[in-house]
């Protein structure tokens, strides 16, 4: 895979750190449910709950868009926490924000499921290329329309392993 460095470990790693104490202030004597989007928020959400001072429940969610649907923004829910989120802290934990659909699907179904409360938290956010009306309560960095792979973030499944965020080259605008 060839890949420009774009965003370095150390970055990510301080980003996280802050991110991490934001929450924790936040949600200060409160036991809040990290709602991961799978697969790609998984390395952020380890790092990132690791780093928090409050007590934290994990679990996970995971949506598929339709192919070729990009404009209908047709979003299905493939896998559901088996944590009840009635009455919970639900920050939903997502590698990036990018057209907005995938978010603002999770973000609908978790409201149907009348948590005390809902946050966006994502470590990326490409705003140019949003589609849907949706914005992140907290955000790691934002970034320009390159299709990025690395911490979580895959091109084709792979890439997820690497520790820093890069550019794939060859593939300049995002899917
Ligand atoms: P959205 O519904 O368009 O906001 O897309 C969100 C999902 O698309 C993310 O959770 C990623 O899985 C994927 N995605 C969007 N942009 C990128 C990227 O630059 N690299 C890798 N995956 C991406
Ligand atoms: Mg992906």
């Amino acid at each position: 895979m060839n890949v420009t460095p774009l965003i370095s470990a150390e970055t990510i790693q301080r980003r996280v750190a802050e991110l991490a104490d934001a929450l924790s202030r936040r949600y200060a004597e409160r036991e809040v449910v990290l709602l991961v989007v799978l697969k790609g928020g998984i390395v952020f959400a380890a790092d990132l709950m690791r780093r928090m001072t409050i007590p934290v429940v994990i679990d996970f969610v995971r949506a598929r868009s339709y192919e070729g649907t990009e404009s209908n923004g047709a979003v299905e829910l493939t896998f559901s926490p088996e944590t009840p989120l009635e009455g919970r802290d639900v920050i939903i934990v997502e590698d990036i924000l990018d057209t907005g659909q995938t978010s603002h699907a999770i973000r609908e179904w978790v409201r149907a499921k009348q948590p005390a409360s809902v946050a966006l938290c994502v470590l990326l956010d490409k705003p140019s290329r949003r589609r849907v009306d949706i914005e992140a309560d907290f955000t790691g960095l934002v970034i320009d329309d390159h299709f990025v792979v690395g911490y979580g973030l895959d091109y084709e499944q792979q890439g997820r392993q690497f520790p820093d965020i890069g550019v794939l080259n060859g593939k300049e605008r995002s899917i």
